[in-house]
């Protein structure tokens, strides 16, 4: 089974996204570090093609230094976009988000003629807490539900220099079945969108050869290298969680405590997937 995911109201945001576009010099969008291809929307770049874009990937404490440094090349190897890294709750990114605009869009600034970036990605990849380090302010955030329109926020960053904040809603959009699957465990999609024992496995699959010390040794397993997603689910929940009638172990509970667990960085940092990983599940057609 794959995850289903059909959010709808995306022409509501497709036609505001289209509408702004036209004043726009950079469009800002924000990926998720952890997961950087299945965070992005392909509509995105289908509407704003022509625009220089900065690709900013967020929660890059959470992430493996040496994939997003993979990510950061994969991007700024393309023409008309940069790409940076950085943790937008705690660092003061002003200064590399400002000087790399800058780059995108040379002719803009100054007070006749000043910088306008759209700040667009999926919803929880980190858009309000990068506006409010931005500002120093704790602004409202508005919910992320299907068919809520939300208000335009724009923000003056600096007396020639804009911030417009998503018109709409950015939901995922789930091309290849690994994607869904990396967007649920980051926390991208709605809870009742996916079943979490599935999840739990194929995060799993990439984590046992992969960052198989890390599990090793978070849950004091005896051994991980050359097990079963199943086998390894279990030991977790036998380490981790109280036992069900007759001895059976807590499948469910141990799959919340690995994606917990993932989500808050308590397994160390890890991503999960590099650009050609990506690549390769859109080429072999693990297709919906
Ligand atoms: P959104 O506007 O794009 O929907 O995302 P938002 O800023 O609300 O961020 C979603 C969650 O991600 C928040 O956590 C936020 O604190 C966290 N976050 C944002 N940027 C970073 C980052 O660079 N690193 C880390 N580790 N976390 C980040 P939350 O648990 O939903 O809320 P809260 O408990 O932090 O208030």
């Amino acid at each position: 089974m794959s995850i289903q995911w059909f959010p709808g109201h995306m022409h509501l945001t497709r036609q505001a996204i289209a509408e702004r576009i036209k004043d726009i010099d950079v469009v800002l969008e924000m990926l998720d570090a952890r997961l950087p291809g299945s965070s992005a929307n392909p509509l995105l770049a289908e509407l704003t093609k022509a625009k220089p874009a900065l690709k900013v990937l967020n929660k890059q404490d959470l992430a493996d230094v040496a994939r997003t440094a993979l990510w950061l090349a994969h991007y700024n190897a393309r023409p008309n976009t940069r790409a940076i890294s950085l943790d937008a709750s705690v660092t003061a990114p002003a200064k590399a988000l400002i000087k790399a605009c800058q780059e995108l869009a040379p002719l803009r600034g100054g007070l006749t003629k000043p910088m306008r970036v759209l700040v667009c990605g999926i919803p929880n990849v980190g858009k309000s807490t990068l506006i409010n380090t931005l500002t120093g302010k704790r602004a409202a955030k508005t919910g992320d539900e299907a068919g809520v329109t939300k208000a335009e926020q724009r923000i003056n960053l600096a007396p020639d220099f804009v911030l417009y904040d998503t018109p709409g809603v950015l939901w995922p959009k789930i091309i290849v079945a690994k994607s869904g699957y990396n967007l649920a465990a980051s926390g991208a999609i709605g809870r009742n969108a996916f079943d979490e024992e599935e999840v739990a496995l194929e995060l799993l699959h990439y984590l046992i050869p992969n960052y198989g010390a890390a599990l090793q040794a978070r849950y004091q397993l005896d051994v991980v290298e050359g097990q079963s997603d199943e086998q390894v689910l279990e030991a977790v929940a036998r380490k981790r969680a109280p036992l069900l009638g007759r001895g059976r172990a807590n499948l469910q509970k141990a799959a919340e405590i690995v994606i917990h667990d993932f989500r808050h960085g308590v397994l160390g940092a890890i991503s999960l997937e590099t650009p050609e990983e990506f690549a390769a599940w859109h080429a072999e057609g693990h297709k919906l």
